[in-house]
């Protein structure tokens, strides 16, 4: 019985660390408002699209394409630059953010 206990208590502390690794899109997005507005609803420098509206795997997948390259504007530099440091996991979670954005 005892070992029972220890087996479940193991188990639910592995499930909170799961829990706590997991980015926060939110938080990932505070360095974008500056340029995309705090709903995504500006257009960053007056040339990107409007982000706000767009779905989650979208958005995503341009981010992903920024990060290698395979996708953007003129100015796909900066966000290039942006997103260089965001692991998958980021970019989907950060998107999954914006895109739940009102
Ligand atoms: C320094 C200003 C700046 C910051 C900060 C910034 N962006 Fe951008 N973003 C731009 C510009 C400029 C473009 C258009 C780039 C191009 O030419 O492709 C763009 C494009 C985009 C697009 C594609 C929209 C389209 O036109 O299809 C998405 C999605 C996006 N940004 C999301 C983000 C996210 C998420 C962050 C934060 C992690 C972020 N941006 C941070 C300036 C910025």
């Amino acid at each position: 019985m005892k070992k029972l206990i220890i087996i479940a208590l193991l188990s639910i502390g592995t499930l909170s660390l799961i829990a706590a690794e997991k980015p926060n899109g939110q938080a990932l997005a505070q360095k974008c408002i500056g340029c995309h507005g705090a709903d995504f609803g500006k257009k960053a420098l007056n040339i990107s699209k409007v982000v706000k509206g767009m779905k989650a795997n979208e958005i995503a997948k341009e981010l992903k394409g920024y990060k290698k390259g395979t996708f953007g504007g003129p100015m796909k530099a900066i966000m290039r630059g942006q997103v260089a440091s965001y692991s998958d996991a980021d970019i989907k979670a950060v998107s999954d953010y914006i895109a739940s954005l009102k």
